[in-house]
């Protein structure tokens, strides 16, 4: 006999986030939350620093009606943090690290940027610590977002399992993705980026499995189905269960929040803890989204 899985209970708090330079509405029990009463190029010093507390509280956030220019989106992105180099897109003209990620009405793809769950580029030695999303047009239904919160999903681990985590090292790399990619399209192979982030991208990098984050301490899963491809110093055959487990145990629904789009919206996460998903369930329609990932440290 052995235990079904239940719905996992107690540890929740997703309370509030309190701010004297805006408000915080949380979207669900387990993570993300609105923010209202800010215009994002309008917040002060003390307000963006405020935002990040809110950020690091929340690991998502996300504000209405803000319509940024890609001027201002990149501006308020700056305030932010340096640009992380990003692994994949190039920028738009005239702003090189506004990244466009646009899905045309007429195109259909089996496999579509960040179709899966992942969080960003960890395969780099220094991952992007936030990603910055905003949309220009969507569809009137689909393409919501999806983010799990992986330090949620670490503390509903039993201590035992936890403490047999903590000191293996997840070998991140794209190559998986890469590969499944190439399968899934018609025509030749695929590159991404320029040959040398190709390159680097395959060889990736060995992380903490466990990671402990930068500016509160909160240790979390670092985890990802689409680039988690070992784990060091195990065969494949003894990683690849493991791997399997802790992302299904970490995209239940119940550590998940889900953010239905609407034109003008800008959200932000943490990728130190979580994981997200951008479905491609909206043929038809078109999907005008712009990015920016700000600079993070080597995961400890
Ligand atoms: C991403 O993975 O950065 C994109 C998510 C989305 O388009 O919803």
């Amino acid at each position: 006999m052995w235990q079904v899985r239940v719905a996992p209970c107690g540890d929740f708090d997703n309370h509030p986030f309190q701010s004297e330079h805006f408000t915080c509405e949380p979207l669900g029990a387990a993570m993300g939350a609105e923010i209202t009463g800010a215009r994002l190029p309008d917040l002060s010093d003390e307000g963006i620093e405020s935002l990040k507390q809110a950020l690091w509280k929340h690991k998502m956030v996300f504000l209405r009606d803000q319509h940024l220019s890609h001027a201002e989106h990149e501006e308020f992105s700056r305030r932010l943090g340096p640009f992380a180099v990003d692994a994949y897109t190039q920028g738009v003209e005239g702003h090189r690290d506004v990244h466009p990620i646009i899905k045309e009405a007429d195109e259909v793809t089996p496999s579509l940027f960040g179709g899966g769950w992942h969080t960003d580029s960890p395969f780099l030695e220094e991952p992007p610590s936030i990603t910055t999303l905003r949309q220009v047009e969507g569809p009137p239904y689909g393409g919501d977002t999806t983010w799990t919160n992986t330090a949620l999903a670490f503390r509903h681990l039993s201590k035992v399992y936890q403490d047999m985590l903590r000191p293996l090292k997840v070998w991140m790399s794209a190559r998986n993705n890469f590969a499944t990619q190439n399968l899934l399209r018609e025509g030749g192979a695929i590159q991404f980026g320029d040959p040398e982030k190709h390159e680097q991208g395959l060889k990736g990098t060995v992380h903490p499995l466990v990671r402990t984050h930068p500016h509160t301490g909160e240790p979390s899963l670092y985890i990802c189905d689409t680039y988690a491809a070992g784990i060091d110093g195990m065969t494949t055959h003894e990683a690849k269960p493991l791997i399997d487990f802790l992302v299904q145990h970490t995209i239940q629904h119940a550590f998940t929040c889900r953010l239905r789009w609407e034109p003008g919206m800008v959200c932000m996460w943490d990728n130190a803890a979580t994981m997200h998903l951008g479905p491609n369930d909206y043929d038809g329609f078109r999907r005008e989204m712009y990015r920016t990932t700000i600079a993070g440290g080597v995961p400890v």
